[in-house]
């Protein structure tokens, strides 16, 4: 049986973007907020985006219309019993993520398919918070969702192989193209990219360059969309600061241990873009300007 209602468990930044290119393929959507207030944010986000598309040309307004019917948003966890799949993309905190399968597991029927979407968390240790670890994998999208082409697909040593192939064929119904990995702390990208981020931090830090040097450095020297110090701060410097301690703390290896900066932008609350500050200044958002930091 393929993957046609799918259920979306958090409408922020990730889950909406998720809810959003399900629809977009086809599936009908149920996404779930804790609060009217967070979902209507999220859904407005998805709206955004979708006119952004129709703006560009490359969605027709039919398109939009269909598949902003085909999603639904609600408060509540139970309107996501008949799904096929379930993405969860919350809070990346163990207990909160506890809860939540504990009820999931009771609502949703056995078929069901649960995947997170976390970028840190062990896969494993979710799937056995669930009577079905056979059932669990992780699908980490990328920010923003609508826009990236992948997806990493990741398996357990519980993974039934027949659910890692319907999860592998749902990454490319919508759209995107998915690549296999399997459960070891950051898989793919963050493995290779949260060493990199650091490493641009140490950069700044041992005086070797300025900000805006180095993000001009790997733009225009190695054709990079975006200079790692805006990276960090697009991706939120908080984020990076958990995920870099999280990978520390799994291999012991000090490419993947904070740099002090970083630890003093966190307590200083500079956490980048959504912050109005990190390693730029986003006073003025279309320009913005580098901080001095060192
Ligand atoms: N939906 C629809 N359109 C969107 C959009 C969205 N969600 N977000 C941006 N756009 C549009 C913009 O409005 C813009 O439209 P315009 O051309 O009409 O102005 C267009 O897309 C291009 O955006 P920008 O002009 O702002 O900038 P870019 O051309 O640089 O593209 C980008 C933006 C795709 C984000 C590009 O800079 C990029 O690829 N950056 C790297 C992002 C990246 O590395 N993401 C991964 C982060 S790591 C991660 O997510 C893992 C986690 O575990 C940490």
């Amino acid at each position: 049986m393929g993957i046609e209602k799918v259920g979306v468990v958090g409408c922020g930044l990730m889950g909406s973007g998720i809810a959003q290119i399900a629809a977009q393929a086809g599936c009908s959507v149920v996404v779930r907020e804790v609060n009217e207030e967070r979902l209507n944010k999220g859904i407005a986000s998805i709206e955004k985006s979708l006119a952004k598309f129709v703006e560009k040309g490359t969605l027709s307004a039919a398109d939009r219309d269909a598949a902003r019917a085909r999603l639904r948003g609600t408060t509540k966890l139970e309107d996501l019993k008949d799904s096929d799949l379930v993405v969860e993309a919350i809070i990346e905190q163990l207990p909160d993520k506890r809860e939540l399968y504990a009820a999931l597991d009771k609502i949703c029927p056995e078929h069901t398919i649960f995947a997170s979407n976390t970028s840190s968390l062990s896969i494993t240790e979710m799937a056995f918070l669930t009577a079905r670890p056979e059932r669990f994998i992780g699908l980490h999208f990328f920010n923003p969702v609508p826009l990236m082409k992948l997806v990493e697909v990741i398996r357990t040593i519980a993974t039934d192989p027949k659910v890692f192939d319907d999860a592998v064929a749902f990454a490319g119904r919508v759209g995107k193209v998915p690549v296999r990995t399997s459960d070891r702390t950051g898989f793919i990208v963050n493995r290779l990219l949260v060493p990199y981020l650091l490493d641009a931090i140490r950069v700044l830090e041992q005086g070797v360059a300025s900000v805006e040097d180095i993000d001009n450095s790997m733009k225009l020297g190695c054709g990079y969309p975006m200079g790692p110090l805006t990276l960090l701060d697009f991706v939120g410097n908080d984020t990076t600061y958990y995920i870099a301690n999280i990978m520390f703390d799994e291999f012991k290896e000090q490419r993947f241990a904070p740099p002090a900066l970083l630890k003093r932008m966190i307590l200083a609350g500079w956490n980048g873009r959504k912050a109005g500050r990190g390693f730029y200044d986003y006073s003025d958002p279309a320009k913005p300007r580098a901080m001095q930091l060192t």
